[in-house]
């Protein structure tokens, strides 16, 4: 799973959106999830990728309604206010935190990764 944290517009849902153009389609429309909060992309062939956008979780419990478990368990996760879901949170995750940047209107992104996380990234970086 993939963490996008960063205060209120700093870039969560544009990053999600890209990278669901990137590996689906460009056409795909993807709204914020943030009323339903969450939306499910590809299946059938592609790997599919959970959108969740948890800033309006009552509570962390509500993210098992949400079909949180099933997410990790058979796709891509990508969840804004991952801090929502308190000691659900899994420790094995990617975490990207967004914000501004140097200059007007740019963004910044840091990236923290778990230990099986480093290892996937460090593996690409050894092709
Ligand atoms: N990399 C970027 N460079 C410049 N502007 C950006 C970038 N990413 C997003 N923006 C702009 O920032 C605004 C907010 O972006 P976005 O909706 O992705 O934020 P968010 O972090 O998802 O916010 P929220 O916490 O409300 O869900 C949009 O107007 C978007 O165009
Ligand atoms: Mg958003």
């Amino acid at each position: 799973m993939i963490a996008l944290r960063g205060e209120l517009g700093s870039g969560k849902t544009s990053f999600a959106r890209a990278f669901i153009r990137a590996r689906l389609a460009e056409s795909i429309e993807v709204p914020s999830p943030t009323f339903t909060l969450v939306e499910i992309y590809g299946g059938e062939s592609d790997l599919p990728i959970w959108h969740f956008d948890l800033y309006r979780l009552s509570a962390a419990a509500e993210a098992r309604e949400l079909g949180f478990e099933e997410a990790l368990g058979e796709g891509i996760s990508l969840i804004e206010w991952p801090e929502r879901l308190g000691p659900l949170l899994p420790a094995e995750r990617l975490d990207l935190t967004f914000g501004a940047g140097p200059t007007p209107g740019s963004r910044t992104v840091a990236a923290a990764a778990s230990p099986s996380w480093h290892n996937r990234i460090e593996g690409l970086r050894g092709v």
